[in-house]
């Protein structure tokens, strides 16, 4: 049986980075060059990367997620007293062929079985989410792939989610929402879509506005939510 939010569900909506790719792939590949800076860089990088959509977005200078990413790499990696241009390189083009979460193909193509609408929505420009959803191997079980570059600001401004709306035909409240990231599933659950937040890194909620309706710890948990798992 579904959770009673997820009762009357037409499209799945998806989140990229930390929720169906695991950005600390990159970092995790170039292991070896980075010694025991590589944790403490992936997770800079994530947190300047994300703090820098937000800002841009509040100073109306929106730029695309590419350039954010490689500013957010610049600086950890002049935090934390890396200099080696290869390995920048190296990681930026690790961006672009991320290992997809183990559970991601076989997820899809069940709720694609069921007659359910699956997309992306994404701070990621068209090209970065188009080569990632390659290398996943995932493009066939997905109806749309959408992008933030479109309207011009980044997650969690309501625009980008009502993107969702408009392309996949849908009513927010027929549509699931997932991402590992709490403050977008908080973004999501104020914008009206019906939410699990795929709590992938243990993480405690955020104390902004609104809380999910459910929350996960991997996708493959996300057919039963919805009743047909
Ligand atoms: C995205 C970031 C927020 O894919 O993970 O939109």
């Amino acid at each position: 049986m579904a959770h009673p939010r997820f009762g009357d569900i037409g499209a799945c909506v998806f989140d990229a980075y930390g929720t169906l790719f695991d950005y600390n792939s990159a970092a995790a590949r170039h292991a070896a060059t980075l010694g025991d800076k590589a944790p403490a860089l992936a997770e800079l990088w994530r947190l300047k990367q994300l703090q820098y959509t937000w800002l841009r977005s509040l100073m109306g200078r929106y730029a695309g997620f590419w350039q954010v990413t490689g500013e957010a790499l610049d600086y950890s990696m002049a935090a934390l007293d890396v200099e080696d241009p290869a390995l920048r390189d190296g990681l930026m083009d690790a961006y672009r062929t991320l290992d997809a979460y183990p559970e991601v193909p076989e997820m899809l193509a069940t709720l694609r079985a069921h007659g359910l609408k699956c997309a992306i929505l994404s701070n990621g420009e068209p090209g970065m989410l188009e080569s990632a959803v390659e290398a996943a191997g995932i493009a066939g079980s997905l109806d749309a792939v959408l992008s933030v570059d479109e309207v011009g600001i980044f997650k969690p401004h309501p625009s980008v989610y009502q993107l969702a709306v408009d392309r996949l035909g849908a009513p927010a409240a027929r549509v699931s929402f997932q991402s590992s990231n709490a403050w977008d599933a908080n973004g999501a659950a104020a914008f009206g879509f019906r939410v699990a937040w795929c709590n992938r890194f243990g993480q405690g909620p955020e104390r902004v506005p609104e809380a999910p309706d459910a929350e996960i710890t991997t996708l493959a948990e996300l057919p039963a939510l919805l009743g047909i798992g």
